[in-house]
């Protein structure tokens, strides 16, 4: 990892070749008290996970598929604020690397010019309550060339290099999301959630435009409006109402 400034984030550092997901190898190293800031990184996942159970296609060398650990001390209701902090912290390591112009997706997709090219999974262990632990799983498909794509993934897929016509250090990038997350981190634990709130709408692409969100009771149409104080997505529908979604899949359109 290069240009790595943190004190803990990416401090301790598994480096693997090949697993099955680097979100499993960080879950039996939780469970045997590593320190909050530990990071897994994998060459090549082979099972590699998306959310809602799908796959994350994970081919060796060309991407950053990483796990970072996280001990934070607050209510399990404050997780999904976590999963915003941390579609921040990247889009803003991506921009910063590789100027490439990414942006978020409710609640921590990031795209470029409408194809994805991050998906972060943050799974969340609790207990009366309590985070016990979160971990943080980012994939970024950095150098992957088109041919590394099944073709229904080329349609709603990217890469950094693919956007940015050059191959990018991947030790970089993983340095400078290692620097922001710490960033974000301590700014989220010293003044709550409202900061890392307004970088979150500055980089969404889904703000003030008009979107169907589909959740297990159907969809639902309207204007994005913002963040909620815990993290939700507020909508403006058609009637006026203002919805907060808590789960979901958001689409651009109506
Ligand atoms: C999504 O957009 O659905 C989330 C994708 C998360 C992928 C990363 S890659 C590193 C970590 N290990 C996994 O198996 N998944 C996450």
């Amino acid at each position: 990892i290069e240009a790595m400034k943190t004190n803990s984030f990416g401090r301790r550092l598994k480096l693997i070749d090949v697993t099955t997901s680097t979100q499993e190898e960080m879950r039996l190293l939780a469970e045997q008290g590593a320190p909050s800031g530990s990071l897994i990184i994998a060459e090549e996942q082979t099972s590699g996970r998306g959310r809602q159970g799908r796959k994350w296609l994970s081919p060796p060398g060309k991407g950053i598929w990483m796990s970072l650990l996280l001990r934070p001390e607050l209510p399990l209701t404050c997780a999904p604020q976590l999963t915003l902090l941390c579609a921040v912290a990247v889009c803003r390591a991506i921009r910063a690397v590789t100027g490439v112009d990414a942006g978020i997706k409710w609640p921590n997709d990031l795209l470029v010019q409408g194809r994805k090219v991050c998906g972060i999974l943050i799974e969340s262990v609790g207990e009366d309550e309590l985070i016990r632990y979160c971990i943080a799983g980012i994939g970024i498909d950095v150098n992957l060339e088109p041919e590394d794509y099944p073709p229904e993934l080329l349609a709603i897929a990217t890469s950094l290099k693919m956007e940015s016509g050059q191959d990018c250090n991947r030790a970089v990038l993983i340095g400078a999301v290692m620097n922001e997350l710490e960033k974000l981190y301590e700014l989220y634990v010293e003044q709550g959630f409202g900061p890392i709130c307004h970088l979150w709408e500055a980089l969404s692409i889904t703000m003030g435009k008009e979107i169907t969100v589909k959740t297990a009771r159907g969809d639902i149409q309207g204007i994005a409006e913002g963040l909620d104080p815990s993290g939700a997505l507020t909508l403006i529908s058609k009637d006026g109402q203002r919805i907060n979604i808590y789960s979901g899949e958001v689409q651009l359109g109506g």
